[in-house]
């Protein structure tokens, strides 16, 4: 089995890494557009087989496509974060134009892949890989829900004092301040995470996660990577062993949650084939009006894209 990771910086890397480390697959081909920086840093991962265990070759290429072919996954990292001066509408053509030329790249050599983006703004990236690769939208999706709900664990964990390996968590809408964490879908060991924190403190956390990706920009002048990394390489482990998780998925909705033409964030049954089902939740009235807003966040920014052409 064959993985292609698309941008070694650190999100690229750092799943390229994970990918290795689990042995996910027997080939991890990582590329970057700037020369050496994909060699390198494969190179520097292979160098840890012998300490780790592990014999999933890792190697690096600069934009060489060729050394792609016939990946069944291939994550999409590649992008610029925005700049100073930088405008919302300058940062979506930017990283467009990347995710385009990557995915046409893609495609050429495997036409037969499933695609995870990762690239922001994610939902309108995602939408743009499905556009230019032309594949079914079950094989385009993009990853933000299950490093939003593994933020949302992570205070859970600390503001309830348990393992976050006992918190089940569901979140749905785009990949930003909108998104919708789900505190009726949240259970700690089967037990409604209500009867374990006061809505206050649960509020808070809300709150906090939907503002998590921001939390660490303001940290460390960049944004995340090693639970970005991880996320994206829990996808690629239930599509490559067929695991058939369900995870909260930026997926093309075809009139499930009353949308249609949009790439939102869902729960969804992740297999073999991508996308093998998207699941419908029983919301209730304040819960759908979030996602209505989100969904609003998100269409305007597709928009600006289709604009772009
Ligand atoms: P980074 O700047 O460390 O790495 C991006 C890499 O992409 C660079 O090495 C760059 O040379 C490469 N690149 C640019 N154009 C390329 C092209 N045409 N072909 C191949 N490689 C190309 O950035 P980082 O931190 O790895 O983030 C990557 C993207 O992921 C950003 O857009 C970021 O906003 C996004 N992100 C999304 C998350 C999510 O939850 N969906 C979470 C964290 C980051
Ligand atoms: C994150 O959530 C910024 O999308 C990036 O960390």
């Amino acid at each position: 089995m064959k993985v292609t990771v698309v941008g070694a910086g650190n999100v690229g890397a750092t799943c390229a890494n994970v990918i290795a480390h689990k042995e996910l697959a027997n080939e991890v081909i990582l590329v970057d557009i700037k020369e050496g920086i994909a060699e390198g840093k494969a190179l520097d991962i292979w160098q840890t087989s012998g300490i780790n265990n592990y014999d999933t070759r890792v190697k690096g290429v600069t934009n060489d496509y060729s050394k792609t072919t016939d990946s069944e996954v291939v994550v999409i990292t590649s992008g610029l974060p925005r700049k100073p001066g930088m405008s919302r509408d300058d940062l979506i053509s930017t990283n467009a134009a990347i995710v385009k030329s990557v995915t046409e790249n893609v495609i050429k050599h495997s036409p037969e892949a499933i695609l995870i983006v990762v690239s922001n703004p994610l939902d309108v990236m995602t939408y743009c890989a499905y556009l230019n690769s032309k594949l079914p939208s079950s094989k385009v999706m993009g990853m933000a829900g299950i490093l939003d709900t593994a933020r949302y664990r992570a205070f859970l964990a600390d503001a309830i004092n348990c393992s976050p390996k006992d918190i089940q968590a569901m979140l749905l809408g785009g990949h930003g301040d909108t998104m919708v964490p789900l505190p009726r879908y949240t259970t700690v060991s089967g037990i409604p995470v209500t009867e374990l924190i006061d809505n206050e403190r649960l509020d808070l956390i809300v709150d906090r996660t939907k503002k998590g990706g921001g939390e660490l920009v303001a940290l460390m002048g960049t944004s995340a990577w090693y639970a970005p990394g991880a996320a994206a390489a829990q996808m690629v482990e239930s599509i490559l062993k067929d695991q058939k998780r369900i995870f909260p998925v930026c997926a093309w909705l075809q009139g499930e949650y009353g949308m249609k033409d949009i790439y939102l964030g869902v729960p969804v049954v992740l297999g073999k084939n991508g996308i093998e089902k998207i699941i419908e939740l029983k919301l209730n009235e304040s819960e759908m009006k979030l996602l209505a807003d989100s969904a609003k966040a998100v269409k305007e920014v597709m928009n600006v894209l289709d604009n772009l052409g």
